[in-house]
C-alpha cells in the first residue's frame, strides 16, 4: 500500500464476515420501486413474484409496509450506533426513473440491499457488474460514500461495464428440471453478496446472477494474494449465498440444511444446521425464501444481530456459545435481505489470514 499512511490505509479495512465491526453502510428502502420484469430473474423468485414484477415493475413498493420496513432500517442502525459503531446510509435516489441503452430500457429498484452489488475484499472497495438491468444504476446512490473512502485512501475497483444484451440471458436453465443458469458466459458478470469472506480466502457460488467469466474476472482482479474458491451448493435457485452458508466466528459455519454440501475447505470447523426459519407461509416475501433467517450480522466473533422473532435461530446461536442481540426486520425481509443483505462492512479490526482448511 505504497503512498497511504497507516491512518488512511484503515479507512477501508474488512477481510472476513467476523472480525470487530468498526464502520458499516447500511442501506434505505426509500425511493424504491418493483423491479422491471426480465426472464432471468424467474428462476431466483418466488412464484408471485413473477406475476408481480410483470404487472407492478418500475412502480413503488408497498407504502405502508416498505415505511415500516425503513423504520426497521433506521432502528438497526440506532442498534449499532449505539455500540459505537459508525453507520453511514446511502444518498437518496428515485428508482423509478427510467434508463437504458441502445439495446434495453428498465427503472430501478432500490437502495435496501448494498451487500448484493459492493464487496469490501482488505482495502479496497469492489462494484461489481450485476446481470438484473433493473440493478444498473443502483450503485449510483453509494457513489459519494465511494468517493469519499476514496479520497481518504481506500481502493476502488470497478468490474467492467456489461452491456446486459438478451444474449448474456441465453444460459442453459431448464424449467422442467431446475437445472443450469439463467446467465451465459457472453461477459462477466457477478453480484457481490455470492461471494463470502474468509481473510486470504473468499468463497463464491455460481448463480443465476453470477458467472464463470465473473467468478475469473473477480479472481485474477484481486491478485495473488487472495484465493477465490468455487464452492458447489443445492440450490437451484441460487442467487446470494449468504442464506446457505454465513460464517461466525473462526471454525464455525452456520448453514442451510437443504443447500449445503459438505466441503474440504471445512474440514476442521464446526458446522450449525440453521434450524427452520420462523416466518410463517402468509408472509409477503417478494425476492427472496424465509431462510433469511440465516441472513444474520456479526459484529464481532462473538456478537450477532438476529431477527427478534426467530427465536429457533435465537435459542440455537445463544447454545453455541455466541451473544444475539435480537432486532426487529420482517419488514425489510419482504423487499430482499436480512441484516448481512442489508449492509456494507466497510471497517472491520484484522487484516487477513488462513482460515479455511487446505489453502495455505
Ligand atoms: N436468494 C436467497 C434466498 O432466497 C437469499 O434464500
Amino acid at each position: 500500500m505504497s503512498g497511504r499512511s497507516e491512518e488512511e490505509f484503515y479507512v477501508v479495512n474488512s477481510y472476513t464476515e467476523w472480525d470487530p465491526l468498526e464502520e458499516v453502510v447500511v442501506g434505505s428502502l426509500a425511493g424504491g420501486v418493483f423491479p422491471t420484469w426480465q426472464e432471468s430473474m424467474g428462476p431466483t423468485l418466488p412464484h408471485d413474484s413473477v406475476r408481480i414484477f410483470k404487472e407492478r415493475g418500475g412502480t413503488p413498493l408497498p407504502a405502508e409496509h416498505a415505511a415500516a420496513a425503513e423504520e426497521e432500517l433506521d432502528g438497526f442502525a440506532a442498534v449499532l450506533r449505539e455500540r459505537g459503531i459508525t453507520v453511514v446510509r446511502p444518498e437518496p435516489a428515485d428508482h423509478a426513473r427510467t434508463f437504458g441503452t441502445p439495446q434495453w430500457q428498465s427503472a430501478g429498484n432500490s437502495s435496501g440491499m448494498p451487500r448484493d452489488l459492493l464487496i469490501v475484499v482488505g482495502d479496497t472497495i469492489v462494484e461489481t457488474p450485476m446481470s438484473w438491468r433493473c440493478r444498473k444504476h443502483e450503485v449510483d446512490a453509494f457513489r459519494g460514500l465511494i468517493k469519499s473512502y476514496f479520497r481518504r485512501g481506500g481502493g476502488w475497483l470497478a468490474a467492467p461495464q456489461p452491456e446486459l444484451k438478451d444474449t448474456l440471458f441465453d444460459g442453459d436453465f431448464d424449467a422442467a428440471t431446475e437445472t443450469g443458469w439463467a446467465v451465459s458466459d457472453f461477459e462477466p458478470v457477478f453480484d457481490a453478496a455470492d461471494f463470502m469472506r474468509f481473510g486470504d480466502d473468499l468463497i463464491v457460488q455460481r448463480s443465476h446472477v453470477t458467472n464463470e467469466f465473473g467468478i475469473e474476472w473477480m479472481r485474477r482482479a484481486l491478485g495473488s494474494r487472495f484465493r477465490v474458491h468455487e464452492v458447489p451448493v443445492n440450490d437451484p435457485h441460487a442467487m446470494h449465498i449468504d442464506a446457505t452458508m454465513v460464517p461466525l466466528a473462526p471454525g464455525k459455519l452456520l448453514v442451510n440444511p437443504d443447500r449445503y454440501i459438505p466441503n474440504p475447505l471445512f474440514r476442521d470447523w464446526e458446522i450449525l444446521e440453521a434450524p427452520k426459519p420462523a416466518l410463517g407461509p402468509d408472509w409477503p416475501m417478494y425476492f427472496c425464501s424465509p431462510w433469511l433467517s440465516m441472513n444474520v450480522l456479526s459484529l464481532d466473533e462473538k456478537t450477532i444481530v438476529v431477527e427478534r422473532q426467530e427465536q429457533p435461530l435465537l435459542d440455537a446461536l445463544t447454545d453455541w456459545g455466541f451473544t444475539c442481540v435480537p432486532v426487529d426486520f420482517r419488514h425489510v425481509y419482504s423487499f430482499g435481505g436480512s441484516f448481512h443483505c442489508a449492509t456494507l462492512d466497510v471497517r472491520r479490526r484484522g487484516r487477513g489470514g488462513t482460515y479455511l482448511n487446505g489453502t495455505a
